[in-house]
């Protein structure tokens, strides 16, 4: 241990800056020291141990709670060489306690405020436990709702999910990572891991730089660029030809050189020792040279920087001033988070910081916003809390995990609040809650339909909860079919056969085809996996406590065979139409069962008064739009406004409809507001076919709408 005796070395002085800092400790690391760095490993076995005491490991992930991390640090600081200390890292996704709704959930609020203070409460929990960094947000774009992950990022469209990137970085990493409330984010994985062919997941990427820059690469770039997110994760995937893990075009000449990224870059999962399988390295050594080159700082539990980068640099195949480039990038990391000054958790905090009182509400109030009414005939919704008896059924109504999503962290099921809690404690005391499970979310047993019948039979309305379990999507979790899986249609049939009115509660992490219910039944509601107090915030919307403002931020596509289907395609040749030679199915419509930016109020809003005004031209140029609101319904309600753009003629083909600015507003019954927005010059850009950004000359039609399909208002303006 150098700390003892004499003055203290530079690295260890709080005082000095941190780039000194580094340099000092830089200067007094062997190669091996300098490697141990850049490796990370999972979890703190004896093996983990040994090594740590040898300054050859720079980050443990998957290491919870206090105690914990506050061992396997305390042999980093105190019985190591140098004492550097070790960055704890987690797949802190939706909430580290407390869990909020999955990030598409999140999404559907259309709240950047929202992500922002969900992301800063689950920071807060995670630091006092002593983790560091989180492995979130996941800010690829998703069109392929098979993909288990769509349901770890914010949906389909670059615009609406940068806008989540940038909130969710921006709560993680609050003002200053020194601030003890926060922790690192690593928006991942970089990049275009969610255009996997045939939404099967790690499978192949081939899109082109065009595509690439102006949908897969957006979200990134405001992550890093604008909300400055200290890493990122290199993907799993091939990206046209190179995989994401050993790619210099994405991870140096884009990442680095272009957006001037001073971060460091962790690989996925192995993704290094993959390279292998990718056939683009024939060795261990092959692999860490090629990913080391272009670009990659950390392996992330793959082991092959530590058993072949040392022997790479004598070799010249690797040159110690890469090595020493990523070894300063983790620890200047380390320095802004203060690890050397305060390496340990504070015992008081930790005991203090999970799940307080304003934390469930923020859980509670996160989930109300993120549900989507996707349907309600005749108005069945809200429903009367004194109604004489309701029956919740379903596999999914009383379901204690469900709720949590994948990556639940340190969610406790025994936390959560099923939809049958909710209810129960929501309705009035002289209701009658009946409940029957119906069947289970998987398999083909109908034994109790008749049973789910009977309790229908015997209520004035039926709640039915039907979805996915929480493992059916996230990773390795892709689906071939997106139909409701098991027999759990059948059970919405059989329910619906007895007459009972029935409210259909969708829990899922992708878009589901529900065409059958969709057609069928009256009320359905999305309410994704929403977290610890979502049993609560269904139960709200039911019984009218809170009016649902969530918009999908993802096209619910009508059968599996339209994927992938989404907004803001490409006009084609022949836009399809009723006539023959166009581009459409045979057997299925070419429209969505439900749109993006589609979901339904108990009140109604009436758009008018659209303005739009060229302020000025070139690179500082602005249009400004605005349009009024007004709520011509019943009660108060939440909007969210749309704005879409059309570059109607341009030297590159553009998509029918682009998202360019939304807002999401509370108003009160006959409530008028103006709501404006600001275009910038970037906005109406594209790539050129020289692929530089331009905006070229010519018509742009702006589209004002409740949804991506349903348009209020629009007018055009000249360029
Ligand atoms: C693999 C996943 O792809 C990634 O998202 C995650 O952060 C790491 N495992 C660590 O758990």
């Amino acid at each position: 241990m150098g700390r003892s005796g004499g003055r203290k070395p530079i690295y260890l002085r709080p005082t000095q800056p941190i780039e000194k800092r580094v340099d000092d400790l830089l200067r007094r690391m062997t190669l091996e020291e300098k490697i141990g760095q850049m490796c990370q490993y999972s979890g703190f076995s004896e093996a983990h141990e040994a090594l740590v005491k040898q300054g050859r490991v720079g980050s443990l992930l998957n290491v919870t709670g206090a105690k914990n991390t506050e061992r396997a640090q305390k042999i980093a600081v105190e019985q190591s060489r140098l004492g550097i200390p070790l960055i704890f890292g987690l797949d802190v996704i939706h909430g580290y306690s407390t869990i909020f709704p999955i990030p598409l959930g999140l999404a559907s609020t259309w709240n950047p405020e929202t992500v922002r203070k969900a992301s800063s409460i689950a920071a807060a929990e995670a630091a006092s436990e002593g983790i560091h960094w989180t492995f979130a947000p996941m800010v690829d774009i998703a069109r392929d709702p098979r993909w288990g992950r769509i349901a770890e990022g914010a949906g389909e469209d670059p615009y609406l999910g940068s806008a989540m990137a940038q909130a969710a970085v921006e709560g993680f990493q609050g003002r200053d990572l020194a601030d003890p409330d926060t922790i690192v984010a690593c928006p991942k994985h970089y990049v275009a891991y969610g255009a996997a062919e045939g939404g099967r997941d790690y499978n192949t990427v081939d899109v082109s730089e065009r595509v690439l820059r102006e949908v897969y690469l957006p979200p990134f770039k405001v992550a890093i660029v604008k909300a400055g997110a200290g890493t990122t994760m290199s993907a799993f995937n091939e990206l046209n030809g190179v995989p994401a893990s050993a790619n210099r075009h994405s991870l140096t000449e884009i990442l680095r050189e272009e957006w001037g990224f001073k971060g460091f870059v962790v690989s996925d999962w192995n993704a290094v020792g993959e390279l292998i399988n990718h056939g683009i390295a024939g060795t261990s050594a092959e692999a860490a040279k090629e990913a080391v080159n272009a670009g990659v700082d950390m392996d992330m539990c793959g082991n092959v920087y530590q058993t072949s980068l040392a022997q790479l640099v004598r070799d010249g195949a690797v040159l110690e001033e890469k090595i020493d480039e990523s070894v300063r990038r983790i620890l200047t990391l380390k320095l802004r988070l203060r690890l050397f000054e305060r390496p340990y958790v504070d015992p008081e905090r930790a005991s203090k910081a999970l799940q307080t009182k304003e934390k469930l509400e923020a859980a509670l109030q996160a989930a109300r916003e993120s549900m989507v009414l996707l349907k309600n005939e005749g108005s069945l919704l809200p429903v009367k809390k004194d109604i004489e008896s309701v029956a919740v059924i379903g596999p999914l109504a009383d379901d204690r995990n469900a709720p949590l999503g994948s990556w639940s962290c340190r969610g406790n099921p025994e936390d959560v609040v099923t939809v049958l809690e909710g209810i129960k404690s929501r309705a009035s005391p002289r209701t009658k809650v009946l409940y029957a499970k119906g069947c289970e979310s998987e398999g083909n047993s109908k034994e109790e339909f008749e049973n789910a019948a009977e309790t229908a039979g015997e209520a004035g309305l039926a709640i039915v909860v039907v979805g996915e379990k929480a493992d059916m999507s996230g990773e390795a979790a892709c689906r071939a079919s997106l139909n409701l899986p098991g027999v759990q249609e059948e059970l919405v049939e059989t329910v619906h056969e007895t007459g009972v009115p029935v409210v259909e509660v969708l829990m899922n992490g992708r878009p589901l085809s529900i065409s059958w219910s969709a057609e069928h039944v009256p009320a359905i509601l999305e309410a994704w996996f929403s977290g610890i107090r979502g049993g609560f915030a269904i139960a709200d919307v039911i019984f009218g406590d809170c009016n649902p403002g969530g918009k999908l931020p993802i096209t619910f596509p009508r059968a599996v065979g339209q994927v992938p289907i989404y907004y803001s395609h490409k006009n084609t040749g022949r836009p399809p139409s009723p006539e023959r030679w166009t581009s459409k199915y045979l057997d299925a419509p070419w429209t969505p069962l439900f749109p993006f930016g589609h979901g339904l109020s108990y009140t109604q809003f009436e758009y008018s008064d659209l303005h739009i005004t060229l302020k000025r031209r070139g690179k500082a140029g602005k249009v400004e739009v605005s349009l009024t609101v007004e709520n011509i319904g019943g009660c108060q309600g939440d909007e969210v406004v749309q704005l879409y753009l059309r570059d109607l003629v341009a030297s590159i083909g553009r998509p029918v409809k682009e998202l360019k600015g939304f807002k999401r507003i509370t108003l009160k019954p006959g409530e008028r507001r103006t709501v404006s927005f600001a275009l910038a010059w970037q906005d109406l850009s594209f790539l050129n076919r020289e692929m530089q950004w331009v905006v070229e000359p010519g018509t742009f039609r702006v589209m004002i709408g409740s949804s991506s399909e349903d348009i209020r208002l629009s007018d055009s303006f000249e360029v």
